[in-house]
């Protein structure tokens, strides 16, 4: 249980912030980052003589290619070389889960931004004069643009997937409540600050380097060898870091440095591609939209009973990730709840969209965002606070998920309860009712948005990782492991780890690039379990490391390694400090010749699934966390705030507060954007109309929370976690949905004509729409 009780918000505030600097290190790229000296694939240095490409795509959603003339485009002056399919040595496939997508389109179109060629010249600005100048004639076939008209057309992905759990029919007999109803969720830009990039260049032998920006670099390289038909040991991938990735990276990094590749292969010369804004959006897909239906059934003391629902997931013109995304939606489907009789289905719906990918939170949102509106729901036609069905609903230990596994140390009702103490749940809705009837033209809203969030890909065989270690000979160490560094700060907590096992200073560690040829065969770094495989990878790597010097010193000195201690870089025994210094026992091995390099491998154990049974253990452990969000809605302009975000984040034993407060800060950010103000909008013709910054809204300094309070919640935390520290990553995205009933709470105080919508995001239009419709 919690012990911290703060008597003001600014305390408990001041508090969280203090402590969070006090027991962590600093993101060790804060450093280079505000000085604009991290390094990303645009800063590369390149070689002399360079090529720059860029892509041509589709303007098109659907259709033949009759004809496209290159001959303007060729003749351009400093124009190197087009590429199309034509020029492909391997197979003209990029998909990652079904093979379903080539990199460039042959005969047929399938969306607009589709890359049909790639254009390579001297410099990147005559690359674009050049795409200016190619002429193409599409014959337009039928688009497809929701996923509710490829359902109608029965145009999917794969097969539909179902998980269940008693038995509805039966359970809704029982009910003394039955609700039904629709739910929309719409897509989300990534918007990374570094666009989509890489840079190829040519060796001996034929081989290739790639520098990407890829959360995966082993799909890369897998990808490139298949395209360029050569084995996997001829491409070398290396990543230093990424400016974000939010998912958008993890299977969509491929196929430009699959072309850059594809150009240096046949030019024997370095190529860069770097998607600028303009492309990227077009040409790249985004967080899935999903059209879902809902029944949901109550008893008269607001257990949920049964609960049903289908996902329509729209996924784009190719596989890309969608079934696996479709996946997760159904393992979140209830939430941080328990429902005894579940039965929950997801299509994937094929559109004529750029293919949707991973998203923080990969399908998780989607599926919570239904049975939030579910409980909104049936709240609002029984009379009651939505709070009051959350709280009688929360998932206590030995309950069942849908999928079968077993909930163990579930800190569900924990996180809730501490909030509501903590925060003093009371004092903020009377605050709230006491403001709505003192404001006219203001109005508050207020709502409880608990989590919980499975931590594992769900994809088993994924879950590993390993770790490459040398302690090189003056005592500095180089750790290179499969996690890349997006922003999410996992290089610091890599080095937190080796520091600590090693006892010596963060200076003596060095985390190296990520690089297929010194750890292969990853898996990308996404599902936020990037520090846990690699963490406990590296635990295991340097552990080995610690007790083979240990055996130096036991021998040494005549004593057993169960005695001896390495501490701020000495050597103790039986806790008692020697002259032996860390450097000096490097030596040591040296003279001994003792191998000073280690690599190990982690799978996470226990976790399985059977998919034809749709059951299992999928996760090493869940996430739990409870968040109260409060707004203030401008009922003049449609405009709000959200005054408050008070968060109980269940960080288990974090190892680096103030990183992990980073995550939890910028991604409830994130999850407030998606459900109030970012708008993916595509024309009937399927051609993106949010297109830039000026029509697509993020979240700005000022539309994020006044004040964000987030309070550890105190555990033991879980073995299965890496020392202990929950998986922090993409969970606490999921706060934000408590953003759009928060909002609706405060049309309803000024509206009470008021009917809910379930249609996401919340914009200020809408609001305004909202207050004033009768
Ligand atoms: N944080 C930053 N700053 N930038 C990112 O791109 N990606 C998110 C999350 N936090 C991201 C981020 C996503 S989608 C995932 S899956 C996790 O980080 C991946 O890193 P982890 O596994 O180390 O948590
Ligand atoms: N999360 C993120 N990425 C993934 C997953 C997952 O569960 N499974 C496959 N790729
Ligand atoms: Mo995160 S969506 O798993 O990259």
């Amino acid at each position: 249980m919690h012990k911290k009780n703060p008597s003001s918000n600014l305390e408990s505030k001041l508090n969280a912030v203090s402590n969070a600097l006090k027991q962590s290190m600093k993101n060790i790229d804060s450093f280079t980052h505000v000085r604009g000296e991290s390094l990303y694939v645009d800063d590369v240095n390149v070689r002399e003589g360079t090529f720059h490409a860029v892509v041509f795509d589709s303007p098109k959603a659907h259709g033949i290619i009759k004809n496209i003339d290159y001959s303007k485009a060729e003749a351009l002056e400093g124009v190197e070389r087009i590429f199309t399919y034509k020029d492909i040595p391997g197979e003209n496939q990029i998909g990652g889960i079904f093979p379903d997508e080539p990199l460039f389109a042959e005969n047929e179109v399938h969306f607009c931004g589709m890359p049909i060629a790639l254009i390579v010249a001297k410099s990147e600005f005559v690359a674009r004069q050049a795409r200016l100048l190619i002429s193409i004639e599409i014959e337009e076939l039928p688009v497809i643009i929701t996923a509710k008209e490829a359902k109608v057309k029965g145009s999917f992905i794969n097969a539909p997937r179902s998980f269940s759990l008693g038995n509805t029919d039966k359970a809704f007999e029982k009910c003394a409540y039955i609700f039904e109803g629709e739910t929309f969720s719409n897509g989300q830009e990534h918007l990374y600050i570094e666009t989509q990039g890489a840079y190829a260049e040519p060796s001996e032998n034929g081989n290739l380097k790639i520098t990407s920006s890829t959360q995966g670099p082993t799909a890369v390289q897998k990808t490139t060898a298949k395209v360029l038909g050569i084995p996997m040991h001829k491409i070398e991938v290396d990543v230093t870091r990424l400016g974000g990735g939010f998912g958008g990276k993890e299977d969509q990094a491929t196929p430009w440095a699959v072309m850059a590749a594809l150009a240096t292969f046949h030019l024997n010369q370095s190529v860069k591609l770097v998607l600028n804004r303009h492309d990227d959006l077009r040409m790249t897909g985004k967080r899935h939209p999903y059209e879902s239906s809902y029944k949901i059934g109550l008893s008269k003391d607001l257990k949920i009973i049964a609960y049903e629902a289908e996902f329509l997931q729209n996924s784009g013109a190719a596989a890309d990730l969608s079934p696996a995304i479709a996946e997760r939606t159904l393992f979140h489907a209830t939430n941080s709840y328990f429902v005894e009789n579940v039965k929950t289905t997801v299509l994937s719906c094929k559109t004529n969209l750029p293919p949707n990918t991973a998203f923080r939170g990969f399908g998780g949102p989607q599926g919570m965002f239904v049975i939030e509106c579910a409980i909104v729901r049936a709240a609002s036609e029984i009379g009651i606070s939505p709070i009051k069905i959350q709280e009688a609903n929360l998932l206590q230990d030995n309950d069942s998920f849908s999928y079968g596994q077993i909930a163990t140390q579930v800190e569900a009702q924990n996180t809730w309860d501490s909030a509501k103490s903590i925060f003093n749940l009371e004092s903020l809705e009377k605050e709230v009712e006491d403001f709505n009837s003192t404001h006219q033209n203001f109005k508050k809203g207020l709502a409880l948005m608990p989590i919980a969030f499975g931590i594992s890909f769900t994809n088993t065989p994924m879950n590993h990782a390993r770790a490459l270690v040398h302690i090189y000979q003056d005592g500095s160490v180089g750790i290179s492991t499969a996690a890349v560094e997006m922003g999410q700060g996992v290089n610091t907590k890599m080095l937190q780890i080796a520091a600590q096992v090693f006892s010596i200073e963060n200076s003596k560690v060095k985390i190296e690039t990520t690089n297929t040829t010194r750890v292969a065969n990853t898996s990308p770094s996404a599902a936020s379990s990037t520090a846990d495989l690699n963490g406990k990878a590296l635990l295991k790597a340097c552990n080995l490391l610690r007790d083979r010097l240990k055996e130096i010193v036991a021998e040494e000195y005549k004593t057993q390694k169960e005695h001896i201690e390495l501490k701020d870089e000495f050597v103790y025994i039986n806790s008692e400090k020697t002259d032996l210094t860390w450097t000096a026992l490097i030596g040591k091995a040296m003279e001994r010749r003792v191998a000073l390099s280690e690599n190990a491998h982690y799978a996470t154990p226990i976790i399985h699934f059977d998919k034809t049974k749709e059951k299992g253990h999928p996760f090493a452990y869940h996430f739990y966390g409870t968040a109260i969000i409060t707004t203030t809605v401008d009922c003049i302009r449609g405009t709000y705030v959200f005054d408050d975000v008070k968060i109980v984040h269940d960080y288990g034993k974090s190892m680096s507060e103030g990183i992990d407060l980073g995550q939890v800060e910028g991604a409830l950010v994130q999850g407030i954007g998606w459900m109030t103000m970012e708008e993916i909008a595509y024309n009937d013709k399927g051609k993106l109309l949010s297109n830039a910054l000026s029509t697509y809204k993020v979240p700005d300094i000022f539309s994020i929370p006044r004040n964000i309070d987030v309070i550890p919640l105190e555990t033991q935390g879980n073995d299965m976690a890496v020392l202990k520290s929950k998986a922090v990553g993409e969970p606490p995205l999921m706060y934000g949905i408590g953003a759009y009933f928060a909002i609706q709470n405060a049309i309803k105080a000024f509206n009470p004509n008021y009917t809910l919508k379930f249609h996401a995001p919340m914009t200020p239009e809408k609001v305004l729409m909202s207050l004033y419709k009768k």
